[in-house]
Formats: C-alpha cells, structure tokens, sequence
C-alpha cells in the first residue's frame, strides 16, 4: 500500500480528493500560499469516537475542569511582566537561549519557573532525534505523559504515530516531538499566559537546537502559541508560516482529529504541505 493509501486508511477515509479553488495567505502570515485538495469523506465515518481519546485536551467539552477540544480554543497570548520581573526573565531567556542539550534537558527537568513544578509528575521534554529534519510541537503533556515523561503516548498519540507512518516517518528516527508546555496543567485546564511565558523559552530553545527543516503544529493552541496570534487554526492552516526562519504547517491536533471527519480529511492536506515544505527545504540544502 502506498503511504497516501496508507494514511486514508489510518485516518478512516477511503475516498477519492476533489480538487478545490487554493486558498489565499493571511496578509501577516509568512509566504506561500498552497492549492491543497480536499476529501469528501462518508458520512459513516462521523462515528470517530471521543471516548478512544486522552483525557487531556480531548476531554469532552463538557467536563467543567477540562481544557476544550484541542483546535478548538483560543490560547493565551504571551503577555510581558513589569519591569524587574522582565529583566529577571531576559536573563532566564538569554541563558536558556545559549544551552546545550543536556544542559537544556536539565534545567527542564528541574524547572520550578512556574506553579505546574508542584503537580506534575514528570517534565515531559520531549523525543526524538536531536537532529531531525521534521519537528512536531504539541500544546501540554496530558495525564499518560506525565506519568511517563514523553509526549503523545496516549490514544491522540497513536494517531499521530500512525499519521507519522503513513509519511515515512517515525516517532524516534526522523522526527523530534515536543510540546509548548513540559508540564501538564492539572485536570487539563487551559495552560494559563504566564505558564506559557515560561516554558516557550525551551521550546525556543528546542527548535534553534534541532534546525528543523519544517515544523508542523498540532491545534490552535500550540500554533497560537507558537506564531503569536490569535488567529484561529481554520485560517491558519492551508499557509506556510515562519519560526525563527523555519517554515511551520499548521494542522489540526491528533486528539480533535479522533472525533472530527471533515478535519481529518483536512489533515491529509496539511500533511502533504508539510511534506512538500520539507522537501522542497531539501532541495534548496
Ligand atoms: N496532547 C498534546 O498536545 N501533547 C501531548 O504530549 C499529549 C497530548
């Protein structure tokens, strides 16, 4: 089976893509706009099932404690303290900006930078290769992966370890995992703006270490976070935007994907951009 074939069927959607019209790039979003195809896939398939998920951001909407579906929120913006703390917090930037690996692995690992150090059970870091040419970033580790101290280990993660398949990739070999926040918000509640102050500097850190040749984002979360904006993830997606000089793909969370046909169909095309984006970055090395 080839991987196209092979990632239809992870996702469920054995239908042909129609083409449609390209969609246009936000005026501020980095570059190049692409003409992606779309599947019309069938109706039995709305059937995906929101218990299969983690309890993390893909609690249902109506737990009164739980973060909303992932994709579907708005995330925090990174909002500046006065001005003794930003000083203090330039320092702690600048010398996270400069670390090494284990150094880098370190200073997560011992982090107590903000509230979420009292409740967590490990710091989730990340995994991967550190030097791989494709990068996923995810929003917050959830209840499986604080337990056990790596990203994406729950039944979102499987998807997206089969999404990874179906592209030749592999969780480990090619690819580096890591989320905007290492530790998970207690009771997958929203990670609050200052949780998210602290921590990007590692993820920063993280992506100047690894010089992905394209970083996809998974949900509006994490790509909110990660572009500084507070455009929603539907306009987002279809466009190549840039990190500190790294094309980044927005797509959808592996989690929203388990309940949602029409985003998962939308997936693939995020996907094949990502691919693109990346080969082309080869091409170009
Ligand atoms: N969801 C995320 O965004 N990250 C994880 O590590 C797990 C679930």
């Amino acid at each position: 089976m080839n991987r196209r074939a092979q990632f239809l069927e992870v996702l469920g959607i054995p239908t042909e893509w129609m083409p449609r019209a390209p969609r246009l790039a936000q005026p501020d979003a980095a570059v190049q706009p692409v003409a992606m195809p779309v599947a019309e896939p069938p109706a039995a398939l709305q059937a995906a099932s929101v218990a299969e998920a983690d309890t993390h951001a893909e609690a249902p909407l109506a737990a009164p404690v739980a973060r909303p579906a992932t994709g579907e929120r708005a995330a925090p913006s990174l909002v500046p303290a006065g001005p003794a703390a930003g000083t203090a917090q330039a320092d702690r930037e600048a010398a996270i900006a400069t670390m090494d690996w284990p150094a880098l692995d370190a200073a997560v690992a011992g982090c107590t930078a903000c509230g979420l150090c009292q409740t967590r059970t490990n710091t989730v870091f990340g995994v991967g290769a550190r030097q791989a040419e494709w990068m996923l970033v995810g929003e917050a580790p959830g209840e499986n992966e604080d337990l056990q101290g790596e990203p994406f280990v729950g039944q979102a993660g499987k998807l997206l370890d089969n999404m990874l398949g179906a592209l030749g990739l592999a969780r480990g070999r090619n690819v580096f995992i890591a989320n905007v926040l290492k530790c998970r918000p207690p009771g997958n509640r929203n990670p609050e703006p200052e949780e998210v102050a602290q921590c990007e500097p590692f993820l920063r850190r993280q992506i100047a270490l690894v010089r992905p040749r394209v970083i996809v984002v998974l949900g509006r979360f994490a790509a909110q976070s990660l572009l500084r904006t507070t455009t929603p993830i539907g306009k987002l997606r279809g466009t190549v935007h840039t990190y500190e000089g790294i094309p980044v793909v927005v797509t959808y969370h592996p989690a929203y994907l388990l309940r949602t046909l029409t985003d998962k169909a939308r997936a693939w095309e995020d996907l094949c951009l990502a691919r693109e984006v990346h080969d082309r970055a080869g091409a170009g090395a």
